[in-house]
């Protein structure tokens, strides 16, 4: 498999779409340090050198678009599993960011081009802070490092865990196309099972109870009235 690293760049997800179309799968492209790294919603990617591990993979699967947002959920797990196998006690906030403490310490961001109702290419990006000590003032309550959180890991161990682990769950997926092994480890390794949080949409703020993940993938809640209710990642978002 191809591997691609660069001390800086732009975005590694920017470049990995560049190259998308004429690379195989399973194609990384990794960087020391981005210059210019995205976030989700527009949002920028703190990525300074040597901090933290920033990585996308480029994958080509024979799946239904509407399937995509699984493989971020397999993203998400690989990164728990892998932390948890170095004994750190990490979890997954619904949809796909990955919690130590409650703070953010990975995000996922992937982009796809769609052909015709078929997947061209899927861009999966993974930010891991690492050691980052000092965060930005906007983010320092919500965001943490691996290190911060008292952890001294090295990167090259944490990659080479990770993409053993995706490797694994996503051939695994693709080749049994099973949703409900994917949901239920989700659910296993969920921040959020059990909680009370709060799920924001548009202007409003209610307060609910998080109960399950189904095999699409959705968090089941529910709201003090007692309805429950199918929350489609992307729709809402969460607070604790
Ligand atoms: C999020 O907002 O939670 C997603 C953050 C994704 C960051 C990673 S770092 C590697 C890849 N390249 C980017 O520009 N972004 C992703």
């Amino acid at each position: 498999k191809e591997i691609i690293y660069f001390e800086t760049i732009d975005s590694t997800n920017d470049y990995a779409k560049k190259i998308a179309k004429k690379s195989s799968e399973g194609t990384i492209v990794i960087s020391e340090e981005q210059t210019k790294g995205k976030g989700r919603m527009g949002r920028f990617w703190h990525s300074s050198k040597k901090d933290g591990i920033y990585m996308s993979i480029i994958l080509k699967p024979d799946i239904l678009p509407n399937d995509a947002p699984i493989i971020t959920q397999i993203a998400g797990l690989s990164v728990v599993k892998a932390l948890n196998k170095l004994n750190v006690d990490a979890k997954i906030k619904w949809p796909n960011d990955i919690l130590i403490n409650n703070k953010k310490v990975c995000g996922i961001l992937t982009e796809m081009s769609i052909e015709i109702d078929r997947i061209d290419y899927i861009v999966l990006g993974i930010g891991i802070n690492v050691k980052t000590l000092d965060f930005s003032e906007d983010i320092k309550n919500i965001a943490t490092s691996i290190l911060k959180e008292g952890y001294n890991l090295n990167r090259l161990d944490i990659i080479t865990l990770v993409l053993d682990e995706f490797e694994n769950l996503y051939l695994d997926y693709i080749n049994t196309k099973n949703k409900q092994i994917i949901a239920n480890m989700c659910k296993e390794y969920s921040a959020l099972i059990g909680k009370d949080i709060y799920v924001i949409q548009f202007n409003d703020r209610k307060r609910a109870k998080c109960i399950d993940i189904n095999k699409e993938g959705n968090l089941i809640v529910q709201y003090e009235d007692g309805s429950i209710k199918e929350l489609i990642s992307g729709e809402v978002s969460i607070r604790g």
